[in-house]
Protein backbone atom coordinates (compact mmCIF):
# COMPACT_ATOMS: atom_id res chain seq x y z
CA UNK A 1 0.00 0.00 0.00
CA UNK A 2 1.49 3.63 -0.95
CA UNK A 3 0.33 6.54 1.39
CA UNK A 4 0.87 9.50 -0.06
CA UNK A 5 0.30 13.10 1.43
CA UNK A 6 -0.55 14.41 -1.58
CA UNK A 7 -0.31 13.19 -5.23
CA UNK A 8 1.76 10.60 -6.10
CA UNK A 9 4.64 11.64 -9.10
CA UNK A 10 4.39 15.06 -7.73
CA UNK A 11 6.89 15.67 -5.36
CA UNK A 12 10.70 16.41 -5.89
CA UNK A 13 10.76 13.18 -8.63
CA UNK A 14 7.69 15.26 -9.95
CA UNK A 15 9.77 18.36 -10.68
CA UNK A 16 13.14 16.90 -11.26
CA UNK A 17 15.21 16.90 -14.41
CA UNK A 18 15.16 13.21 -14.74
CA UNK A 19 19.19 12.22 -15.79
CA UNK A 20 19.22 8.66 -15.05
CA UNK A 21 22.41 8.18 -14.96
CA UNK A 22 25.44 6.24 -12.62
CA UNK A 23 27.88 9.49 -13.04
CA UNK A 24 27.51 11.42 -10.29
CA UNK A 25 29.13 15.00 -9.96
CA UNK A 26 32.52 13.87 -8.56
CA UNK A 27 31.00 11.28 -6.41
CA UNK A 28 33.76 8.32 -7.34
CA UNK A 29 36.81 10.31 -6.28
CA UNK A 30 35.17 11.36 -2.75
CA UNK A 31 33.59 7.64 -1.93
CA UNK A 32 37.34 6.20 -2.76
CA UNK A 33 38.51 8.58 0.11
CA UNK A 34 35.77 7.98 2.57
CA UNK A 35 34.70 3.99 1.48
CA UNK A 36 37.91 3.00 -0.65
CA UNK A 37 37.68 1.26 -3.65
CA UNK A 38 34.96 -1.75 -2.92
CA UNK A 39 32.62 0.83 -1.88
CA UNK A 40 33.23 3.07 -5.03
CA UNK A 41 32.88 -0.28 -6.97
CA UNK A 42 29.30 -1.29 -4.81
CA UNK A 43 28.04 2.48 -5.47
CA UNK A 44 28.48 1.93 -9.09
CA UNK A 45 27.48 -1.24 -9.68
CA UNK A 46 24.46 -0.33 -7.77
CA UNK A 47 23.63 2.66 -9.36
CA UNK A 48 24.31 1.35 -12.97
CA UNK A 49 22.18 -1.58 -12.55
CA UNK A 50 19.52 0.72 -11.31
CA UNK A 51 19.61 3.04 -14.24
CA UNK A 52 19.76 -0.31 -16.64
CA UNK A 53 16.66 -1.67 -14.42
CA UNK A 54 14.65 1.63 -15.19
CA UNK A 55 15.24 1.41 -18.57
CA UNK A 56 14.34 -2.08 -18.76
CA UNK A 57 11.17 -1.98 -16.77
CA UNK A 58 10.22 1.28 -19.06
CA UNK A 59 10.48 -0.94 -21.82
CA UNK A 60 8.54 -3.91 -20.57
CA UNK A 61 5.53 -1.72 -19.66
CA UNK A 62 6.27 -0.06 -22.75
CA UNK A 63 5.83 3.43 -21.29
CA UNK A 64 5.57 6.39 -23.43
CA UNK A 65 8.03 8.38 -21.37
CA UNK A 66 10.83 10.33 -23.83
CA UNK A 67 13.54 7.86 -22.76
CA UNK A 68 16.08 8.69 -24.41
CA UNK A 69 20.15 7.54 -24.59
CA UNK A 70 22.29 10.39 -24.09
CA UNK A 71 26.03 10.54 -22.75
CA UNK A 72 26.32 12.06 -19.07
CA UNK A 73 29.53 14.93 -18.39
CA UNK A 74 30.78 16.57 -15.27
CA UNK A 75 32.41 19.48 -16.66
CA UNK A 76 34.48 22.44 -15.39
CA UNK A 77 35.17 25.53 -17.08
CA UNK A 78 37.46 26.93 -14.59
CA UNK A 79 41.47 25.26 -15.86
CA UNK A 80 41.63 24.67 -11.56
CA UNK A 81 39.33 22.28 -11.89
CA UNK A 82 40.28 19.95 -14.52
CA UNK A 83 42.46 17.54 -12.46
CA UNK A 84 39.74 16.88 -9.95
CA UNK A 85 37.86 15.78 -13.01
CA UNK A 86 41.02 13.57 -14.32
CA UNK A 87 40.99 12.10 -11.16
CA UNK A 88 37.26 11.54 -11.23
CA UNK A 89 37.40 10.03 -14.24
CA UNK A 90 39.89 7.93 -13.34
CA UNK A 91 38.26 6.81 -9.62
CA UNK A 92 34.70 6.05 -11.89
CA UNK A 93 36.91 3.81 -14.15
CA UNK A 94 38.76 1.96 -11.19
CA UNK A 95 35.06 1.33 -9.90
CA UNK A 96 33.74 -0.42 -13.20
CA UNK A 97 32.27 2.58 -15.33
CA UNK A 98 33.77 3.13 -18.77
CA UNK A 99 34.27 6.79 -17.91
CA UNK A 100 36.57 8.77 -19.97
CA UNK A 101 38.25 12.20 -19.06
CA UNK A 102 37.82 14.78 -22.07
CA UNK A 103 37.32 18.13 -23.69
CA UNK A 104 35.09 17.43 -26.15
CA UNK A 105 31.13 17.77 -24.98
CA UNK A 106 28.73 19.50 -27.50
CA UNK A 107 28.26 22.10 -25.32
CA UNK A 108 28.52 25.32 -26.95
CA UNK A 109 31.19 26.84 -24.96
CA UNK A 110 34.72 25.48 -23.96
CA UNK A 111 35.34 23.55 -20.99
CA UNK A 112 38.35 22.84 -19.37
CA UNK A 113 37.28 19.56 -18.51
CA UNK A 114 34.87 16.87 -18.59
CA UNK A 115 33.83 13.51 -17.51
CA UNK A 116 32.22 11.41 -20.21
CA UNK A 117 30.07 8.27 -19.48
CA UNK A 118 28.13 7.02 -22.31
CA UNK A 119 24.67 5.79 -22.92
CA UNK A 120 22.86 6.84 -19.68
CA UNK A 121 19.11 8.08 -20.27
CA UNK A 122 16.73 10.94 -19.69
CA UNK A 123 13.03 10.51 -19.46
CA UNK A 124 10.09 12.29 -18.50
CA UNK A 125 9.80 11.16 -14.80
CA UNK A 126 5.90 11.59 -14.61
CA UNK A 127 4.76 9.94 -17.42
CA UNK A 128 7.04 6.81 -16.41
CA UNK A 129 5.84 6.98 -12.72
CA UNK A 130 2.24 7.09 -13.32
CA UNK A 131 2.27 4.32 -15.24
CA UNK A 132 4.29 2.18 -12.70
CA UNK A 133 1.37 2.74 -10.65
CA UNK A 134 -0.71 1.51 -12.55
CA UNK A 135 0.91 -1.39 -13.70
CA UNK A 136 1.02 -1.92 -9.52
CA UNK A 137 -2.40 -0.96 -9.09
CA UNK A 138 -3.61 -4.05 -11.54
CA UNK A 139 -1.35 -6.16 -9.58
CA UNK A 140 -2.98 -5.63 -6.42
CA UNK A 141 -1.10 -2.56 -4.58
CA UNK A 142 -3.15 0.10 -3.63
CA UNK A 143 -2.21 3.69 -3.33
CA UNK A 144 -3.90 6.05 -1.15
CA UNK A 145 -3.75 10.07 -1.97
CA UNK A 146 -4.07 13.12 0.17
CA UNK A 147 -3.67 10.87 3.18
CA UNK A 148 -0.71 12.03 4.90
CA UNK A 149 1.03 10.00 7.73
CA UNK A 150 1.47 11.41 11.14
CA UNK A 151 2.65 9.26 13.38
CA UNK A 152 4.52 5.61 13.68
CA UNK A 153 4.28 3.19 16.15
CA UNK A 154 6.65 0.52 15.74
CA UNK A 155 5.90 -2.98 16.68
CA UNK A 156 4.82 -6.72 15.30
CA UNK A 157 2.78 -5.32 13.49
CA UNK A 158 3.73 -1.47 12.55
CA UNK A 159 1.11 1.43 13.17
CA UNK A 160 0.82 4.29 11.22
CA UNK A 161 -1.40 7.08 12.37
CA UNK A 162 -3.10 9.31 9.70
CA UNK A 163 -3.81 13.12 9.62
CA UNK A 164 -7.70 12.13 9.15
CA UNK A 165 -7.94 9.75 12.18
CA UNK A 166 -7.16 6.45 10.49
CA UNK A 167 -4.75 3.52 11.50
CA UNK A 168 -3.08 1.38 9.14
CA UNK A 169 -1.19 -1.26 10.13
CA UNK A 170 1.49 -3.22 8.19
CA UNK A 171 4.36 -5.73 9.11
CA UNK A 172 6.67 -3.62 7.17
CA UNK A 173 6.85 0.50 6.89
CA UNK A 174 8.87 2.10 4.52
CA UNK A 175 9.53 5.75 5.09
CA UNK A 176 9.83 7.43 1.52
CA UNK A 177 8.98 10.69 2.04
CA UNK A 178 12.32 13.06 0.65
CA UNK A 179 13.15 14.64 4.28
CA UNK A 180 12.39 11.00 6.70
CA UNK A 181 9.43 12.66 8.79
CA UNK A 182 10.43 10.52 11.66
CA UNK A 183 13.68 10.70 12.77
CA UNK A 184 15.02 7.54 15.08
CA UNK A 185 18.26 6.99 13.77
CA UNK A 186 19.99 10.46 14.20
CA UNK A 187 19.32 11.32 10.38
CA UNK A 188 18.49 15.11 10.79
CA UNK A 189 22.11 16.03 12.06
CA UNK A 190 23.39 14.18 8.86
CA UNK A 191 21.37 15.84 5.89
CA UNK A 192 21.41 19.01 4.56
CA UNK A 193 18.76 20.27 2.25
CA UNK A 194 19.77 22.41 -0.70
CA UNK A 195 16.70 23.94 -3.11
CA UNK A 196 17.79 24.51 -6.58
CA UNK A 197 15.63 26.86 -9.32
CA UNK A 198 14.63 25.07 -13.06
CA UNK A 199 14.33 26.79 -16.53
CA UNK A 200 13.08 25.69 -19.31
CA UNK A 201 13.36 27.55 -23.04
CA UNK A 202 12.32 25.80 -26.39
CA UNK A 203 15.70 25.55 -29.24
CA UNK A 204 15.89 24.73 -32.33
CA UNK A 205 16.91 20.73 -32.75
CA UNK A 206 20.38 22.24 -34.06
CA UNK A 207 20.68 23.62 -31.23
CA UNK A 208 20.52 20.53 -28.89
CA UNK A 209 24.39 19.75 -27.16
CA UNK A 210 23.00 15.48 -27.21
CA UNK A 211 24.45 14.98 -23.54
CA UNK A 212 23.46 15.55 -20.18
CA UNK A 213 25.47 17.98 -17.94
CA UNK A 214 26.64 19.27 -14.51
CA UNK A 215 29.03 21.59 -13.17
CA UNK A 216 29.79 22.60 -9.37
CA UNK A 217 30.32 25.78 -10.89
CA UNK A 218 28.30 29.07 -10.47
CA UNK A 219 26.07 27.44 -7.62
CA UNK A 220 25.67 24.63 -10.04
CA UNK A 221 24.35 24.10 -13.78
CA UNK A 222 22.52 20.64 -14.82
CA UNK A 223 21.36 20.56 -18.79
CA UNK A 224 20.00 18.73 -20.17
CA UNK A 225 17.36 19.04 -23.68
CA UNK A 226 13.92 17.24 -23.96
CA UNK A 227 11.24 16.47 -26.81
CA UNK A 228 8.89 19.65 -27.21
CA UNK A 229 6.39 18.35 -29.61
CA UNK A 230 7.24 21.06 -32.48
CA UNK A 231 10.31 19.72 -33.95
CA UNK A 232 12.42 22.03 -31.47
CA UNK A 233 13.78 20.61 -28.38
CA UNK A 234 13.12 21.77 -24.53
CA UNK A 235 16.56 22.65 -22.90
CA UNK A 236 16.39 22.56 -19.19
CA UNK A 237 18.53 24.45 -17.20
CA UNK A 238 18.92 23.94 -13.11
CA UNK A 239 21.26 25.91 -10.79
CA UNK A 240 21.41 28.50 -8.30
CA UNK A 241 21.35 26.20 -5.34
CA UNK A 242 20.84 27.20 -1.84
CA UNK A 243 19.39 26.54 1.11
CA UNK A 244 15.54 26.59 1.17
CA UNK A 245 14.15 29.60 3.09
CA UNK A 246 17.71 31.92 2.27
CA UNK A 247 18.45 34.82 0.08
CA UNK A 248 16.67 36.28 -2.60
CA UNK A 249 14.80 33.51 -4.79
CA UNK A 250 13.47 35.83 -7.77
CA UNK A 251 16.97 37.42 -8.09
CA UNK A 252 17.99 33.78 -8.51
CA UNK A 253 15.78 32.84 -11.43
CA UNK A 254 16.72 36.37 -13.00
CA UNK A 255 20.64 34.97 -13.16
CA UNK A 256 19.64 31.74 -14.08
CA UNK A 257 17.59 32.73 -16.90
CA UNK A 258 20.41 35.45 -17.80
CA UNK A 259 22.63 32.67 -18.35
CA UNK A 260 20.32 30.00 -19.98
CA UNK A 261 19.78 32.58 -22.83
CA UNK A 262 23.28 34.20 -23.21
CA UNK A 263 24.34 30.74 -23.40
CA UNK A 264 22.38 28.73 -25.70
CA UNK A 265 22.29 29.76 -29.25
CA UNK A 266 18.74 29.79 -30.31
CA UNK A 267 16.95 30.33 -27.00
CA UNK A 268 14.95 33.38 -27.24
CA UNK A 269 12.79 32.60 -24.21
CA UNK A 270 12.03 30.86 -20.50
CA UNK A 271 8.82 29.08 -21.35
CA UNK A 272 8.95 27.13 -18.22
CA UNK A 273 10.40 27.78 -14.37
CA UNK A 274 10.04 25.34 -11.27
CA UNK A 275 12.22 24.78 -8.17
CA UNK A 276 12.66 21.24 -5.61
CA UNK A 277 14.71 20.41 -3.46
CA UNK A 278 16.78 17.44 -2.37
CA UNK A 279 18.33 16.06 0.69
CA UNK A 280 22.34 16.15 1.03
CA UNK A 281 23.83 13.15 3.34
CA UNK A 282 27.01 14.34 4.84
CA UNK A 283 28.94 11.51 3.52
CA UNK A 284 27.14 11.66 0.05
CA UNK A 285 25.88 8.17 0.14
CA UNK A 286 21.77 7.45 0.40
CA UNK A 287 20.03 6.27 3.70
CA UNK A 288 18.40 2.96 2.64
CA UNK A 289 17.62 0.48 4.77
CA UNK A 290 16.96 0.38 8.61
CA UNK A 291 15.09 2.97 10.47
CA UNK A 292 17.80 2.91 12.87
CA UNK A 293 19.54 0.39 14.50
CA UNK A 294 16.86 -1.57 17.01
CA UNK A 295 14.13 -1.70 14.16
CA UNK A 296 12.83 -4.64 12.49
CA UNK A 297 9.96 -3.71 10.42
CA UNK A 298 10.64 -0.09 10.03
CA UNK A 299 12.80 1.13 6.43
CA UNK A 300 14.14 4.67 5.29
CA UNK A 301 15.47 5.91 1.69
CA UNK A 302 16.18 9.41 1.29
CA UNK A 303 19.22 11.16 0.71
CA UNK A 304 19.53 11.11 -2.87
CA UNK A 305 21.66 14.08 -2.79
CA UNK A 306 20.03 15.54 -6.43
CA UNK A 307 21.39 11.75 -8.11
CA UNK A 308 17.57 10.10 -6.54
CA UNK A 309 16.27 8.28 -10.35
CA UNK A 310 19.03 5.74 -10.11
CA UNK A 311 18.88 6.10 -6.55
CA UNK A 312 15.37 5.89 -6.21
CA UNK A 313 15.43 2.81 -7.99
CA UNK A 314 18.55 0.83 -6.37
CA UNK A 315 16.77 1.67 -3.17
CA UNK A 316 13.50 0.35 -4.25
CA UNK A 317 15.55 -3.30 -5.21
CA UNK A 318 17.83 -2.94 -2.36
CA UNK A 319 14.20 -2.49 0.12
CA UNK A 320 12.31 -5.05 -1.99
CA UNK A 321 15.16 -7.82 -1.03
CA UNK A 322 15.39 -7.03 2.73
CA UNK A 323 11.70 -7.11 2.96
CA UNK A 324 11.57 -10.79 1.25
CA UNK A 325 14.74 -11.87 3.58
CA UNK A 326 17.34 -11.27 0.65
CA UNK A 327 20.40 -9.04 1.01
CA UNK A 328 22.37 -7.53 -1.96
CA UNK A 329 25.91 -6.65 -1.84
CA UNK A 330 25.42 -3.06 -1.70
CA UNK A 331 23.05 -3.19 1.75
CA UNK A 332 25.65 -2.31 4.06
CA UNK A 333 27.27 0.25 2.07
CA UNK A 334 24.15 2.21 1.66
CA UNK A 335 22.80 1.24 5.89
CA UNK A 336 21.40 4.42 7.88
CA UNK A 337 22.95 3.08 10.33
CA UNK A 338 26.43 2.69 9.10
CA UNK A 339 28.83 4.36 10.93
CA UNK A 340 30.39 7.36 10.09
CA UNK A 341 33.44 8.35 9.17
CA UNK A 342 34.20 11.00 12.03
CA UNK A 343 37.23 12.32 10.51
CA UNK A 344 36.62 12.78 6.88
CA UNK A 345 32.53 13.58 7.42
CA UNK A 346 33.47 16.02 10.24
CA UNK A 347 33.76 19.47 7.70
CA UNK A 348 30.51 18.80 6.35
CA UNK A 349 28.68 17.81 10.01
CA UNK A 350 29.66 20.45 11.73
CA UNK A 351 28.81 22.89 8.78
CA UNK A 352 25.51 21.32 8.35
CA UNK A 353 25.12 21.64 12.35
CA UNK A 354 26.22 25.64 12.70
CA UNK A 355 23.78 26.51 9.73
CA UNK A 356 21.18 24.73 11.95
CA UNK A 357 22.23 26.04 15.51
CA UNK A 358 22.63 29.07 14.04
CA UNK A 359 19.06 29.66 12.20
CA UNK A 360 17.56 27.98 15.28
CA UNK A 361 18.70 30.45 18.01
CA UNK A 362 20.31 33.31 15.32
CA UNK A 363 16.84 33.81 13.77
CA UNK A 364 15.32 34.19 17.02
CA UNK A 365 17.48 36.76 18.34
CA UNK A 366 17.79 39.27 15.20
CA UNK A 367 15.05 42.14 15.15
CA UNK A 368 12.86 41.52 12.24
CA UNK A 369 13.79 43.40 9.10
CA UNK A 370 9.75 44.36 8.78
CA UNK A 371 8.26 46.22 11.80
CA UNK A 372 5.18 45.52 11.35
CA UNK A 373 2.32 43.43 9.34
CA UNK A 374 0.98 47.11 8.89
CA UNK A 375 4.33 47.47 6.93
CA UNK A 376 4.15 44.63 4.47
CA UNK A 377 2.93 45.75 1.01
CA UNK A 378 -0.04 44.02 -1.12
CA UNK A 379 1.62 40.60 -3.00
CA UNK A 380 4.43 40.13 -0.57
CA UNK A 381 5.57 38.13 3.34
CA UNK A 382 7.56 38.68 6.33
CA UNK A 383 7.87 37.73 9.68
CA UNK A 384 7.01 40.24 12.08
CA UNK A 385 6.47 40.29 15.92
CA UNK A 386 2.82 40.61 17.19
CA UNK A 387 2.44 40.16 21.15
CA UNK A 388 6.00 38.86 21.92
CA UNK A 389 5.92 36.19 19.26
CA UNK A 390 6.92 35.86 15.27
CA UNK A 391 4.36 35.97 12.76
CA UNK A 392 4.85 35.07 9.43
CA UNK A 393 2.66 37.43 7.69
CA UNK A 394 1.51 37.55 4.06
CA UNK A 395 -0.42 40.52 2.28
CA UNK A 396 -2.44 39.18 -0.83
CA UNK A 397 -2.79 41.60 -3.83
CA UNK A 398 -6.32 42.63 -2.20
CA UNK A 399 -5.02 43.66 0.43
CA UNK A 400 -6.08 41.06 2.88
CA UNK A 401 -3.56 39.73 5.74
CA UNK A 402 -2.76 35.97 6.05
CA UNK A 403 -0.81 35.21 9.71
CA UNK A 404 0.36 32.11 10.70
CA UNK A 405 2.88 31.60 13.28
CA UNK A 406 6.70 31.70 11.89
CA UNK A 407 7.62 28.60 13.91
CA UNK A 408 8.34 25.61 11.96
CA UNK A 409 6.20 22.76 13.81
CA UNK A 410 8.78 20.18 12.86
CA UNK A 411 11.52 21.32 15.44
CA UNK A 412 10.76 24.94 15.90
CA UNK A 413 13.49 27.14 14.24
CA UNK A 414 11.59 30.17 11.90
CA UNK A 415 10.70 29.82 8.63
CA UNK A 416 11.30 32.76 5.25
CA UNK A 417 9.01 34.01 2.70
CA UNK A 418 9.89 32.64 -0.76
CA UNK A 419 8.86 35.94 -2.88
CA UNK A 420 9.49 33.49 -5.92
CA UNK A 421 7.29 30.92 -5.08
CA UNK A 422 4.46 32.67 -2.62
CA UNK A 423 5.37 30.07 0.09
CA UNK A 424 7.01 29.83 3.58
CA UNK A 425 10.46 27.83 3.97
CA UNK A 426 11.99 26.89 6.73
CA UNK A 427 15.97 26.72 6.62
CA UNK A 428 16.74 23.64 8.87
CA UNK A 429 15.67 20.70 7.48
CA UNK A 430 13.24 22.60 4.33
CA UNK A 431 10.32 22.35 5.34
CA UNK A 432 7.68 24.48 3.28
CA UNK A 433 4.35 25.35 3.91
CA UNK A 434 1.69 27.47 1.78
CA UNK A 435 0.65 30.98 3.13
CA UNK A 436 -2.42 29.81 4.95
CA UNK A 437 0.30 27.28 6.86
CA UNK A 438 -0.96 24.22 5.51
CA UNK A 439 2.18 21.87 4.65
CA UNK A 440 3.50 21.71 1.04
CA UNK A 441 6.89 19.82 2.13
CA UNK A 442 8.29 17.92 5.25
CA UNK A 443 9.72 16.72 7.24
CA UNK A 444 6.98 18.73 9.09
CA UNK A 445 3.93 16.88 9.35
CA UNK A 446 1.35 19.73 10.82
CA UNK A 447 0.27 23.20 9.62
CA UNK A 448 1.66 26.60 10.56
CA UNK A 449 -0.89 27.49 13.47
CA UNK A 450 -3.12 30.67 12.53
CA UNK A 451 -2.86 33.66 13.73
CA UNK A 452 -5.36 36.69 14.33
CA UNK A 453 -3.71 39.82 14.28
CA UNK A 454 -5.11 43.23 13.79
CA UNK A 455 -3.69 44.97 10.95
CA UNK A 456 -4.35 48.89 10.23
C1 LIG B 1 16.15 20.52 -9.38
C2 LIG B 1 16.48 19.08 -9.19
C3 LIG B 1 16.91 18.33 -10.28
C4 LIG B 1 17.23 16.99 -10.10
N1 LIG B 1 17.66 16.27 -11.18
C5 LIG B 1 17.98 14.97 -11.03
C6 LIG B 1 18.42 14.21 -12.14
O1 LIG B 1 18.55 14.72 -13.25
N2 LIG B 1 18.74 12.91 -11.93
C7 LIG B 1 18.62 12.32 -10.71
O2 LIG B 1 18.96 11.13 -10.56
N3 LIG B 1 18.16 13.01 -9.64
C8 LIG B 1 17.85 14.32 -9.78
N4 LIG B 1 17.41 15.04 -8.71
C9 LIG B 1 17.22 14.34 -7.44
C10 LIG B 1 15.90 13.56 -7.43
O3 LIG B 1 14.90 14.29 -8.10
C11 LIG B 1 15.49 13.27 -6.01
O4 LIG B 1 16.56 12.64 -5.35
C12 LIG B 1 14.28 12.35 -5.94
O5 LIG B 1 13.26 12.83 -6.78
C13 LIG B 1 13.79 12.23 -4.51
O6 LIG B 1 12.76 11.30 -4.51
P1 LIG B 1 11.96 10.98 -3.17
O7 LIG B 1 11.09 9.82 -3.50
O8 LIG B 1 12.92 10.86 -2.04
O9 LIG B 1 11.08 12.29 -2.89
P2 LIG B 1 9.66 12.73 -3.51
O10 LIG B 1 9.61 12.51 -4.96
O11 LIG B 1 9.38 14.10 -3.01
O12 LIG B 1 8.65 11.70 -2.87
C14 LIG B 1 8.29 11.75 -1.50
C15 LIG B 1 6.78 11.67 -1.41
O13 LIG B 1 6.42 11.54 -0.05
C16 LIG B 1 5.24 12.28 0.16
N5 LIG B 1 5.15 12.60 1.60
C17 LIG B 1 5.87 13.51 2.31
N6 LIG B 1 5.50 13.52 3.59
C18 LIG B 1 4.53 12.59 3.71
C19 LIG B 1 3.73 12.12 4.81
N7 LIG B 1 3.87 12.64 6.04
N8 LIG B 1 2.79 11.16 4.57
C20 LIG B 1 2.65 10.63 3.31
N9 LIG B 1 3.37 11.04 2.24
C21 LIG B 1 4.30 12.00 2.44
C22 LIG B 1 5.43 13.52 -0.69
O14 LIG B 1 4.18 14.14 -0.95
C23 LIG B 1 6.10 12.94 -1.93
O15 LIG B 1 5.16 12.59 -2.93
C24 LIG B 1 17.12 16.38 -8.83
C25 LIG B 1 16.69 17.13 -7.74
C26 LIG B 1 16.39 18.47 -7.91
C27 LIG B 1 15.96 19.26 -6.72
S1 LIG C 1 12.17 21.71 8.93
FE1 LIG C 1 13.10 21.11 10.79
S2 LIG C 1 12.74 22.81 12.07
FE2 LIG C 1 11.74 23.35 10.25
Amino acid sequence: MVLEADRIAAGVTGHTTAKVSALHGRVYSGLVRTRGAEGARLYARSQRDAAEQTAAVAAELAVDCDLERRPAFTYVTDPAGADALREEAEAARAAGLPAVFTTDTGLPFPVAGAVRLDDQAQFHPRAFLLALARDLEERGVRVHEHTRVTGLTEGEPCRLTLENGHTVTARDVVVATHYPVFDRGGQFARMSVHRELVVAAPVPAASDPHGMYITEENGTRSVRTAPHGDGRRLLIVTGESFTPGTGDVPARYERLADWTLRTFPGATGISHRWAAQDADPTDTVPLVGRLHPGARHAYLATGFGGWGMSGGFMAGRLLAARLTGGTLPWQDLYDPTRLWDAVREAPALLKHQARTGKHWLGDRLRTPRVESADAIPPGTGAVVRVDGARCAVYRDDDGTVHAVSARCTHLGCLVSFNAAETTWECPCHGSRFGIDGQVLQGPATRPLEPRDIDTA
